[in-house]
């Protein structure tokens, strides 16, 4: 705590502000407290006070603010500034409290760090036990593309007349459709399994949906799942880091699908809609068999698994990276069975060129 007259004069400076700033307090007493701030607010701190005995608007009084303090040996560190004013014998006081950040801040970083690891581990997981059916959709397209040059190697071989050659452009056209759908992929899988910073930023709702939605139904086709994407036209932007939150799309999408492996309709839904509170809600729906009465209170805590080769962390995974960008994860039962995982996530607003 450190007190200050109504010039700024420091009148007491207590022990814990001795440690935080390195000064003992009679060398500051009666030292103007700027001496206790960086440039510029140093030079500025004065007109400051001044500005708030002349108008009385009040810009850090009973507000608080984070600011950045400076220690005797020159360096600078945030810290939280609260003050409060009084009044002693007719005179103004000002009571500054003082909480140094440094160690918080270093927390905060490295509990980031420690989620964008811990995501990334969750995407190489996910897509580990997707692996073969990956190698399946990436044979696909490349078997094609050996067909269709094999075709036009054959049709070449001997002297091909017009119509020929239309049919050996078209063959080698459809060779590299199928070879840029492979590309695709093999694009799709290294960013998402790619260890990144994590970057939020306005990304375009409908097109991370559609690459997640890509990624996830990867080897499905042989399941019989039906996909419909129901998205609200308004609720296009939204502030995050893409990759994270198509992770919790990946996941929340192999869940339903695993849900419904014993179900007869398998119909899996992928909605969007605004919110009224500067969210978007985005909900996947399933058909499948709900959620194991056992384990609902505790899914989204790690380790929790009713599969036999289940990890169990997708779902705490996905609340993790929810929460850090602000929005809330839960689930519901679904209106006709199967479950609903709704999951909100920050508005950027409508484009400007609508
Ligand atoms: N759509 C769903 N329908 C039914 N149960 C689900 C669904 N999604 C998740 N669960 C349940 O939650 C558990 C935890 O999911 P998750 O954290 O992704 O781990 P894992 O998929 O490895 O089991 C699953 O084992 C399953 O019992
Ligand atoms: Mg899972």
């Amino acid at each position: 705590m450190v007190v200050i007259d109504e010039r700024g004069l420091i009148l007491s400076f207590s022990a814990a502000a001795e440690k935080m700033f390195g000064y003992i307090e009679a060398e500051v007493v009666s030292e103007n407290v700027s001496m206790l701030m960086p440039s510029p607010y140093r030079e500025e701190h004065d007109s400051y006070l001044e500005n708030y005995r002349d108008t009385g608007v009040r810009k850090i009084i009973g507000i608080g603010r984070v600011v950045t303090a400076r220690h005797r040996d020159g360096f600078t560190f945030p810290i939280e500034l609260s003050v409060g004013e009084a009044r002693v014998d007719g005179s103004r006081i000002f009571t500054g409290f003082i909480r140094d950040l440094t160690e918080r801040q270093q927390t905060e970083l490295r509990l980031q760090d420690l989620q964008s690891e811990l995501a990334h581990v969750g995407r190489v997981s996910e897509i580990g036990t997707l692996a073969s059916s990956l190698a399946h959709e990436l044979n696909q397209p490349l078997t094609a593309v050996t067909n269709y040059c094999e075709t036009a190697r054959d049709l070449l071989s001997e002297q091909p007349d017009a119509e020929t050659l239309g049919i050996v452009r078209e063959a080698l056209d459809d060779a590299a459709k199928e070879a840029v759908r492979a590309g695709q992929i093999v694009r799709r899988l290294r960013d998402f399994i790619a260890y990144g910073e994590t970057e939020r930023r306005v990304e375009h709702l409908p097109r991370l949906i559609n690459e997640a939605n890509a990624l996830a139904l990867v080897g499905s086709r042989e399941h019989g799942i039906e996909v419909e994407v129901k998205l609200d036209r308004s609720a296009s932007r939204v502030i995050v880091d893409r990759i994270q939150i198509q992770q919790v799309l990946v996941n929340l999408i192999r869940n339903a699908i695993d849900a419904m492996l014993d179900s007869r309709i398998r119909a899996l839904t992928i909605r969007t809609r605004t919110e009224s509170n500067g969210f978007v809600r985005v909900s996947v729906c399933d058909t499948g068999g709900g959620i194991n009465e056992e384990i609902a209170g505790q899914l989204f805590q790690p380790f929790v698994t009713s599969k036999e080769s289940g990890m169990g962390i997708g779902l705490s995974i996905c609340r993790t990276i929810v929460e850090a960008h602000g929005g809330r994860i839960w689930f519901e039962p679904g209106r006709r069975g199967g479950t609903e995982f709704h999951f909100t996530l920050p508005d950027a607003g409508a484009d400007d060129a609508g």
